[in-house]
């Protein structure tokens, strides 16, 4: 493909009534389409935090996000949803994606990155569905406090790299340590990235060696590991060529 694809995105503020602060400002929605376009264009401030070593890698990948500004039917909209509901949490069980279970159905996955913000439940930051799945839970869900950098946006992740790493998942990317525990046989099924055991969390020093990968190392400031916000800056050429071969493929619909 020549030159950018934008993605029309709606967001689902699904929040209880008696949890106000669920209900999220529009200028922390705003923050993250920013932080979105900033990561997926390679044009993060702290993309200077790279290693060195990694630094031709970093990949522009040609594709930015914008709030839908029609909706379904043709309507004007600011692609944003607000529904409350009685629930005072979710978890990775879709039941925020249907109305009929508290939650808000998504507009046409074929024509809308659809995510859903709310409270998740436990741990949990946030949950993506891969291409190829059912139309009707297709999308990104993700915790209130991790999206955006303003507003509810909580430390450590603060900086909306949640919502970075589920789209990363939502067009078609493994997590780079390959999902096999602490094993040396996971692929993430990109060439670009070191062979990884687990993942990492916080902010690891640089080198961090498993895998027999040294003198590198793992590259834990990928947007795919677990580390914290500040700690992750980078897609990889490789993972910018699958992502592209996504939407050239299974979301195709988005190129037209
Ligand atoms: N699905 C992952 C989780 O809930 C998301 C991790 C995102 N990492 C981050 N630094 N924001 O743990
Ligand atoms: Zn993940
Ligand atoms: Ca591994």
């Amino acid at each position: 493909r020549v030159g950018v694809v934008s993605i029309p995105v709606v967001v689902h503020v699904v929040h209880n009534p008696a949890r106000p602060e669920q209900n999220i400002g529009a200028d922390q929605i705003h923050s993250q389409i920013e932080i979105l376009n900033q990561d997926f264009r390679a044009a993060n401030p702290d993309v200077t935090k790279v290693p060195p070593v990694w630094k031709s890698l970093v990949a522009d990948t040609m594709i930015e996000f914008h709030l839908a500004t029609r909706g379904p039917n043709g309507e004007p909209t600011d692609g944003i949803v607000r529904v409350e509901t009685q629930r005072m949490g979710f978890t990775h069980d879709d039941l925020v994606k249907s109305s009929a279970t508290g939650g808000a159905a998504p507009w046409p996955s074929d024509q809308y990155l659809n995510i859903w913000v709310c409270q998740l439940t436990g741990g949990l930051l946030g949950y993506a569905q891969f291409p190829g799945g059912p139309p009707d839970t297709d999308g990104v869900v993700i915790r209130h406090s991790a999206f955006g950098s303003t507003g509810t946006a909580a430390p450590p992740f603060h900086l909306g790299r949640t919502t970075t790493h589920e789209v990363g998942h939502w067009l078609n990317l493994f997590h780079i340590w390959g999902d096999d525990g602490e094993g040396c046989s996971g692929d993430d099924k990109v060439a670009d990235t070191p062979n990884q055991a687990g993942n990492n969390t916080g902010i690891p020093i640089f080198p961090h060696i498993s895998c027999n990968n040294g003198p590198n190392g793992d590259m834990f400031v990928n947007y795919m590991d677990y580390t914290d916000d500040a700690g992750m800056m980078m897609f990889t050429s490789g993972q910018s060529t699958r992502m592209n071969a996504c939407l050239e493929g299974p979301r195709a619909s988005f190129l037209v």
